[in-house]
């Protein structure tokens, strides 16, 4: 009973083609129609993002997100996908810096930090994706992590700019394993964040991810400071993922 709006993201991650992603999205449009209390993101890969808005979202009440964008505005940066081209094809959520760009693309704090700024120059919401390894929080160092990386983006961007974003936290020990994090854990640290956000954490939301499935998601959105999921996995078929979406209200 807080009054911010439950949010539940799918994160396709690098999956599909298009007849897949056709398939999913009309199971999704169709389950989810009409006036809802949460909203509901989905975020293909970049190839599927226009096909997505034209055949599909232009007319539904789910919302189109990317799963990243480039650091640059424009020019020179052979690959990439800048946050104006997003929102020019119909985008309104990127998630920025999720622990796989981090990993896999030795994406820094500092880089995440720009690519948060130019999602909101670009009229659009980043998700600010956050969470320790589970060495770190094997050694106590959890809240250190996530006062860092959340740090980054409110040194570089200032806390007005944290107040119109969404926050995912998401421990890698949770990230596709099938290993959830119980609500107390998932509890602690996102309202570990939402005080590091100071007057404004009131107003942010906070959403867990890491091996949500229809059958964790009901307790964890239980928690006060749970506004709603970043799905991997779970978001791949229709289903499951309007089960979660529903769990939200
Ligand atoms: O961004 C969502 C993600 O990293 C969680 O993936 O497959 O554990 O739900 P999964």
């Amino acid at each position: 009973s807080n009054k911010r709006r439950p949010i539940i993201i799918a994160n396709w991650k690098l999956n599909g083609t298009t007849a897949f992603v056709s398939d999913l999205l009309d199971g999704i449009t169709e389950q989810w129609f009409g006036v809802h209390q949460a909203e509901v993101v989905v975020c293909p890969a970049f190839i599927h993002l226009a096909q997505a808005v034209n055949e599909h979202l232009a007319h539904s009440n789910v919302a189109l997100g990317a799963q990243d964008c480039s650091q640059f505005e424009e020019g020179a940066y052979t690959g990439d996908v800048s946050a104006e081209m997003l929102h020019d094809i119909g985008c309104q959520y990127v998630i920025v810096g999720h622990s796989e760009r981090r990993r896999f693309y030795s994406e820094s704090d500092a880089q995440v930090a720009k690519k948060f700024d130019l999602v909101h120059q670009s009229m659009m919401t980043p998700i600010l994706c956050v969470g320790e390894t589970q060495e770190q929080r094997e050694a106590g160092k959890t809240l250190d992590v996530i006062k860092r990386q959340v740090g980054a983006a409110l040194d570089y961007c200032g806390v007005e700019k944290l107040a119109r974003s969404v926050v995912a936290y998401e421990p890698l020990w949770a990230v596709g394993t099938g290993v959830t994090a119980t609500p107390d854990q998932a509890q602690e640290v996102h309202a570990f964040i939402r005080e590091l956000l100071g007057p404004v954490g009131q107003a942010v939301r906070i959403v867990y991810g890491g091996s949500v499935k229809a059958n964790n998601a009901e307790t964890l959105f239980a928690e006060p400071d749970i506004d709603g999921a970043l799905v991997g996995g779970a978001a791949l078929k229709a289903d499951d993922f309007i089960e979660i979406c529903k769990a939200a209200e």
